[in-house]
Formats: C-alpha cells, sequence, structure tokens
C-alpha cells in the first residue's frame, strides 16, 4: 500500500521550480515534498536552498525545527499516537508501552523492515474519544491495545472505528 512516491530528484526540482515564486514558499515546498514523498530528502535541501536563494543550513534547520518533517522515508503504515494530556488520562501510555513490547517499535521512529511508523502528536481534537491517533491520515478513537495490534498489522483503519466516527 504505498502512498507515497518514490524519491525521484527531477520530479521534486520540478515541484520547487512550481512553488518557488509563492510567498514564503519554504514552508510550501516542505509540505508538498513530504505530501509527494513522504519525508523531505537530503538532496532536497539544496534544490531549496537555491530556488529561493537560502543558505543549506537554512533550509535544513527549518526541516529539523519542524517534527512534522521527516528526513526519512516513512513506514507504509503510520500512526500519530495522541500523547495530549485527555489522552494520557485514558492510558495512551500503555499503548507506548504495548508498540515496544509488542510490536517493538518505539514512537518516533520506524521498524527496520519499514513496514511501520509510530510518531507522537499533542491533541487531534478528538479528546473525548480518547486515546486517538491518526493512521495513515484518518482518525481513530478509543483505540486500545488489541484495535492498535491489528492496526499495527495492516488491518483496515474503518474497523477501527465506530459510526460516529471515533472507534469501537
Ligand atoms: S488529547 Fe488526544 S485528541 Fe485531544
Amino acid at each position: 500500500m504505498a502512498r507515497y512516491a518514490a524519491w525521484n530528484i527531477e520530479a521534486a526540482r520540478a515541484l520547487v521550480a512550481r512553488m518557488s515564486r509563492l510567498d514564503g514558499a519554504a514552508m510550501p515546498i516542505l509540505h508538498a515534498l513530504q505530501d509527494e514523498f513522504g519525508y523531505v530528502d537530503r538532496e532536497a535541501v539544496p534544490l531549496i536552498a537555491d530556488a529561493l536563494n537560502l543558505s543549506r543550513a537554512e533550509v535544513h534547520g527549518t526541516v529539523t525545527f519542524y517534527h512534522d518533517f521527516r528526513e526519512r522515508p516513512a513506514g507504509r503504515r503510520v500512526i500519530k499516537l495522541c500523547r495530549a494530556e485527555a489522552c494520557q488520562a485514558v492510558g495512551c501510555e500503555s499503548l507506548v508501552d504495548h508498540l515496544a513490547r509488542r510490536h517493538g517499535v518505539a514512537v518516533d521512529a520506524t521498524t527496520a523492515d519499514g513496514d511501520l511508523t509510530v510518531e507522537t502528536v499533542y491533541c487531534l481534537g478528538n479528546c473525548a474519544l480518547g486515546p486517538a491517533a491518526l493512521v495513515d491520515g484518518e482518525l481513530v478513537g478509543r483505540l486500545d491495545a488489541e484495535s492498535l495490534s491489528a492496526l499495527c498489522h495492516g488491518g483496515a483503519v474503518e474497523m477501527a472505528q465506530s459510526p460516529e466516527g471515533g472507534a469501537a
């Protein structure tokens, strides 16, 4: 289920050229690259720097400052687990432990086989249905160890959602 294009420097160059005239183009370009490839390849840094007349250090600094930007390819499934207060109150940290023990993946890491990336987010606006997560961009609520494991194994996101948008 490849959701992202494989890194391609010529496609990236064309994207940068298309967007370089926007006001404050660096952030839109970085988001567009990540949307396209799933991460911001290090080869994109000089492309952006040259197009926007910035130093490479400035562009690299922007990529590393914002946690939303990945510097390595994402796993085939991306789970962004909410660890803000309301989700903490209903057990999200036990899910972090579960991920480490059962699936061998730490938060903000990708499994060695490239199957799974787990990232931390802080509040998805789904506090009443916590613990909450975004799974491949889809909101899931009322996660527990079992439903999280199913999602880690590529289970359908819909199966983890209740009719009202949370999780069963
Ligand atoms: S605190 Fe987790 S969705 Fe708001």
